[in-house]
């Protein structure tokens, strides 16, 4: 491929958005959030009551959602069908469900699809869960982060207190970290895991800065 295509895939919650939006502003590349495509489908089908046993439910549903990402300053913006969701799809009701949502066969099908063509002839940087594995495998550079649950799970709690959230306590935090990697690592459709050609990143001890850094030296050599 000629666009040079940066994966970062991971745990929940272990900075994968940091590095990536700090990369991409350094590169000049573009930043997609892969979760928030999966978080804001989530919240359109907790909002329609969408049966997600019933496969055709689920088709149709798919047909009348629209996402479109607006970058400011890097911060990543998503829109459900015209409307600005990035605020609520942090929120704890999608984080408990968006795991089951994304497990969904037509779920995956639709949004790889619709990555894979953001990716097509710019120059990104990605994060997900599959997206060194499935959407983009032959992506140049491939990192997978990690961190420990208890670190994560700090991070996690501090930035939704900061957004002022005062009724998740950080064990919900912790619980729910631990059930998004169990399932997001068990499921049957492009489970998490760490594509063979990918770099492993654990940050628990490392800064934000010393992150990009590692990174960076990785990208250069492709632009
Ligand atoms: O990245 P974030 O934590 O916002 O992702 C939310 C959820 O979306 C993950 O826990 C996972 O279930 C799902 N996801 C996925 N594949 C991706 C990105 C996110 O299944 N590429």
């Amino acid at each position: 491929r000629k666009n040079v295509v940066v994966a970062i895939d991971g745990y929940s919650s272990c900075g994968k958005s940091t590095l990536a939006k700090a990369l991409a502003k350094k590169l000049g590349f573009i930043y997609i959030d892969s979760g928030a495509m999966y978080r804001a489908v989530t919240l359109y089908f907790i909002r329609n009551h969408t049966n997600v046993s019933d496969e055709a439910a689920v088709i149709d549903a798919l047909q009348h959602i629209e996402l479109n990402f607006h970058s400011r300053d890097y911060e990543s913006h998503i829109t459900l069908n015209g409307e600005e969701v990035s605020e609520e799809i942090r929120q704890m009701p999608v984080s408990e469900t968006v795991s089951e949502i994304s497990a969904l066969k037509q779920v995956r099908k639709e949004m790889v699809k619709q990555q894979q063509r953001m990716g097509k002839s710019k120059n990104i940087v990605m994060d997900g869960r599959d997206i060194g594995t499935t959407v983009f495998p032959d992506a140049q550079v491939k990192l997978f982060m990690t961190a420990d649950p208890k670190v994560r799970a700090e991070r996690r709690f501090k930035e939704l207190q900061s957004k002022g959230d005062t009724t998740t306590s950080l064990e919900d935090v912790f619980e729910n970290l631990a059930h998004r990697d169990y399932a997001d690592t068990t499921r049957k459709e492009s489970p998490l895991v760490r594509a063979e050609d990918a770099i492993i990143l654990d940050n628990t001890e490392i800064t934000p800065v010393e992150q990009l850094e590692f990174a960076l030296n990785k990208v250069t050599p492709f632009i």
